[in-house]
């Protein structure tokens, strides 16, 4: 049986939909803007893909999220967040997950990928609360090499999306597919 899988994006600035694109059309999936999906309609997928982004170390509408993956036990849902954050930067990443998903004990598949900033792209609030962001970084003493790179990285826009890092969650998906 050909499984129906959708990919939900919540997408500000562009990384987090051209992800769900790249994965959308490798799994020969669906895809919609979370503000066009209508809701109703979720139970005629067998996997639901949600794609967000991280706003201050929070998924964006991990809420609703969460209300969808408890309320559909039947359907595959899997969660993938995009974010300035280097993929090394697994204590932080960590974080997200432990702060944001500890409503299933973090058993709800999950998949970062790192993206950038655009900062032509963002309202005049949240670009200054980035450049805060890195100043305070930057600012504070006896900050690692590694975070003084990255806020150094994150004074200005920079693009470190790549499609080979859908990879590992496709990998995921075929094999889910595959096996039921
Ligand atoms: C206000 C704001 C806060 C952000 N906070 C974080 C953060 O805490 N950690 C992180 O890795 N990226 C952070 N970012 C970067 C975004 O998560 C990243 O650019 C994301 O890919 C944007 O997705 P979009 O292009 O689909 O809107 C932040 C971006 C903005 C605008």
């Amino acid at each position: 049986m050909n499984k129906k899988i959708i990919v939900i994006y919540i997408s500000k600035t562009g990384f987090t939909q051209q992800y769900a694109y790249d994965i959308a059309v490798d799994l020969h999936a669906e895809m919609v803007s979370w503000d066009r999906f209508d809701f109703d309609m979720i139970k005629q997928f067998d996997v639901v893909i949600f794609g967000s982004r991280i706003v201050a170390g929070q998924i964006d509408k991990i809420n609703a999220i969460k209300f969808y993956v408890k309320d559909n036990p039947d359907i595959d849902f899997i969660l993938y967040v995009t974010g300035a954050a280097p993929d090394t930067a697994t204590k932080e990443i960590d974080k997200i997950w432990k702060e944001n998903l500890t409503f299933m004990n973090e058993t709800l598949p999950h998949f970062y990928l790192q993206s950038g900033l655009k900062y032509d792209q963002m309202n005049i609030i949240e670009r200054n609360l980035v450049k805060a962001f890195a100043k305070f970084l930057k600012m504070k003493p006896h900050q690692k090499e590694e975070t003084l790179k990255q806020a150094e990285l994150m004074s200005d826009s920079f693009d470190h999306s790549s499609i080979e890092k859908t990879v590992p969650l496709i990998d995921y998906v075929k094999e889910l597919t595959d096996s039921n």
